[in-house]
């Protein structure tokens, strides 16, 4: 017997018992912070017991719009009003997007998938709780778990890329760092995994649009990742604003019941999206607010964000009997047992103590350090310490844009540049080439004076996040500009690319004699920069991500089932089949990076090639190994990738499956045995009923430093 869920169902029965059924749908009603004269009805709604959470922002897009400073005093008095005299004394549970950062700004969540470095991340996501919980904060609205393909969507950035392993690995980092080992704890906050689901296959990558996923590929991309955050503990889910095959998630109980609770075994409660529930009539398929608030209750929506469609509507919808009071008891059983074993009831205020924060910058560095992503380098980095160096570019002295999208709490005016950062490494030997215009006649003296330029640029934060999807995905046109007057200096040139999305490389990747891709890489971003250029940090970043040749080429991803035809230009073959005018090979493919070394592998090693399907449903795992030498002169870490391939299986699957990854530093001239174990739960797939199958047969398995491996060996399930 699990006591301590029997001592919550006892407390979430002995509260309900007492409570009216308004304050029932008060406890599934969180509206905004109200501003200015709002504030008196706000709080007199909160002493009616009318208001079970609060959403710590202004407006629909609060990661585009700069947020006030939070006025802990304000949400404590509400908190005191709640708790002292409303009906029930129920908490309030205070929500904030605390999407990669609180005061100290970590890189945009993609950034963070591209480190391949689950363990730095869940370190870093537990410094945002730290701080977050440290200014009241319950509930965080992150991880942001859309599977996506399709750069032109703005919220590609707050994602772990285009690969459902990868994505469960974030969603396990970042839910284990977020909630902490007891999710009761005051300094621990609840995660919420978003958006339920299929919302980063919006059509043509256009924000909020509709979106057609088989159940196939649903299970097999898309449910993956949430099914690692349900795992690792994640309390709350927040269903997405798209429709998936003409069912809105927000009133489909084919998704947000029958599989994330029943498949993915999810137990805590919904929240919609921002004014979601009303919505509906928009999508066409309610007439009437209340029909909307019936049809979402009714299909397992619990807790509805900011338009009150709950609290003004669903009194009727009981009265009218569209909607049983029982339904309203488990939403409400499900907020109030999140509240619980939040410890909620137990540490309501925030305290917001004094935080030495030194620490947390120092893990912001080293995140940003592993994020970045060395694409090119032709015998220019790491720069000498002799060098002359010339520096230029938009972002040369960009602090806004490094912070990336959704920085509710962070500040561009505490955040270093990077021609400060590289000052302080280079001092006199830099020259910062502040051309506004970047025209180069004026500053030819500079450059000519430099040995190596390097080129700041990329797109500005703006471009990126919610409700920013862009029709071009590549960089703008002065800055490729920028970059064919650099090559007309004759020197060698590092294009430092600032970027939140994936953009498309074609036109610039070679021009540039390097690349290193360093997103929006949060407070420490510059200072990361600077160390990698100058060698004080080797590259060890890789793409989550597939880098497109151009835009017209999406999508174009890496785990694509092949054709019957000779057309799979992801993996060089035929491209010409795919268009006459262009190659729609990768410019970058996925799992690509480099570093400041080389490294051999050894080809894989299986300890058998035959394992009965009865051993591997019995548990029984297989060990595949290869010996990765540095043959460089340089300490570097390399990202070991393990991918399958199912040659032959009773649906069609991907030409290259990610399973695992090891990011393992090797010394300059060592060797190291990298092993991975696999089992049952890495050899099967879901069929198109969700229905988890391992089919015997022959699966290929490839260890390499990228998607594109033909480093293989092959074991036959029997
Ligand atoms: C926004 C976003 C969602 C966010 C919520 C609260 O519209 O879609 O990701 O958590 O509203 O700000």
């Amino acid at each position: 017997m699990n006591t301590m869920t029997d001592d919550v169902k006892v407390r979430v029965e002995k509260i309900i018992s007492k409570m009216s059924l308004r304050a029932k749908i008060g406890q599934l009603n969180q509206p905004e912070t109200p501003v200015g004269s709002e504030a008196e009805e706000f709080k007199n709604a909160v002493r009616r017991g009318e208001i079970g959470s609060v959403l710590m922002s202004v407006g629909a897009t609060a990661g585009n719009d700069a947020q006030g400073e939070i006025n802990v005093d304000f949400y404590n008095e509400l908190q005191r009003i709640a708790v002292e005299e409303s009906p029930d004394g129920i908490p309030i549970l205070f929500g904030r997007d605390v999407i990669h950062g609180h005061k100290t700004v970590f890189p945009i969540p993609l950034a963070m998938a591209a480190s391949f470095n689950p363990e730095l991340v869940g370190k870093c996501y537990r410094d945002i709780a730290v701080e977050a919980t440290n200014d009241g904060i319950h509930w965080t609205f992150t991880p942001m778990l859309d599977l996506c393909r399709d750069p032109r969507w703005g919220r590609i950035i707050e994602g772990p890329g285009e690969d459902p392993y990868v994505g469960a690995a974030i969603a396990r980092a970042i839910v284990g760092g977020v909630q902490g080992d007891d999710i009761s704890k005051s300094d621990s906050m609840l995660a919420c995994a978003k958006h339920f689901i299929g919302y980063g296959a919006s059509e043509g990558g256009r924000d909020y649009h509709r979106t057609e996923i088989s159940d196939y590929s649903l299970y097999n991309y898309y449910l993956p990742a949430f099914r690692a955050a349900v795992k690792a503990g994640a309390l709350t889910v927040m269903s997405s604003f798209n429709d998936v095959n003409g069912q809105p998630v927000t009133s489909s109980k084919k998704y947000l019941t029958d599989i994330l609770r029943d498949k993915a075994g999810f137990d805590g409660f919904v929240v919609s999206d921002y004014d979601a529930v009303t919505q509906l009539i928009k999508q066409g398929v309610a007439e009437t607010p209340e029909q909307c608030a019936a049809l979402s209750i009714n299909a397992g929506l619990d807790m509805d964000m900011h338009d009150r469609c709950y609290i003004d509507y669903l009194e009727n919808a009981v009265k009218s009997g569209t909607v049983s009071e029982a339904v309203i008891d488990e939403a409400v059983r499900r907020v109030l047992t999140v509240k619980i074993k939040a410890g909620l009831f137990e540490h309501p205020f925030a305290e917001r103590k004094e935080l030495d924060r030194t620490s947390h910058l120092a893990d912001a560095r080293a995140l940003a350090t592993e994020s970045a992503v060395l694409l090119k380098n032709e015998g220019v980095l790491p720069i000498a310490k002799s060098a002359k160096v010339g520096l230029i570019g938009p972002f040369a002295n960009e602090r806004r844009s490094l912070l990336g999208s959704w920085t509710l709490d962070g500040k561009a005016e505490e955040t270093p540049t990077l021609a400060e950062e590289m000052r302080k490494a280079a001092g006199d030997k830099l020259n910062v080439i502040n051309s506004s215009t970047l025209a180069w006649d004026s500053t030819n003296k500079n450059i000519a004076a430099s040995d190596v330029v390097v080129l700041a640029i990329g797109e500005s934060w703006t471009a990126t996040g919610e409700s920013r999807a862009v029709s071009d995905i590549t960089i703008s046109a002065d800055q490729k500009a920028l970059i064919k007057k650099a090559k007309t200096y004759g020197k060698k040139t590092v294009g430092v690319i600032f970027c939140g999305r994936p953009i498309a490389m074609e036109e610039i990747s070679g021009d540039l004699d390097a690349v290193v891709y360093v997103w929006h890489a949060g407070s420490e971003a510059a200072g990361a920069v600077s160390d990698i250029l100058f060698g004080v940090s080797s590259p060890s970043g890789r793409l989550p991500v597939t880098l497109p040749r151009r835009a017209t080429h999406i999508p174009l991803y890496y785990n694509v089932t092949s054709s019957g035809r000779p057309v799979d230009c992801y993996y060089g073959e035929n491209p010409g089949n795919c268009y006459v005018d262009s190659m729609p090979v990768p410019c970058y493919p996925f799992g690509f990076g480099l570093t400041y070394t080389e490294f051999e592998y050894s080809a894989p090693v299986c300890e058998s090639d035959k394992i009965s399907l009865s051993d591997l449903e019995a548990g029984k795992r297989i060990t595949v190994s290869a010996d990765v030498k540095n043959t460089g002169a340089v300490t570097a870490k390399e990202t070991v990738q393990l991918y399958i391939r199912d040659v032959c299986a009773s649906l069609m699957r991907p030409m290259r499956e990610l399973k695992g990854f090891k990011k393992t530093q090797i010394a300059s001239g060592g060797t190291v045995k990298v092993s991975f174990d696999i089992g049952y739960d890495d050899l099967g797939f879901y069929d198109e009923s969700g229905n988890y199958v391992v089919e015997k047969g022959k699966i290929k398995l490839f260890i390499g430093k990228n998607c594109l491996t033909e480093n293989q060996t092959e074991i036959e399930i029997i």
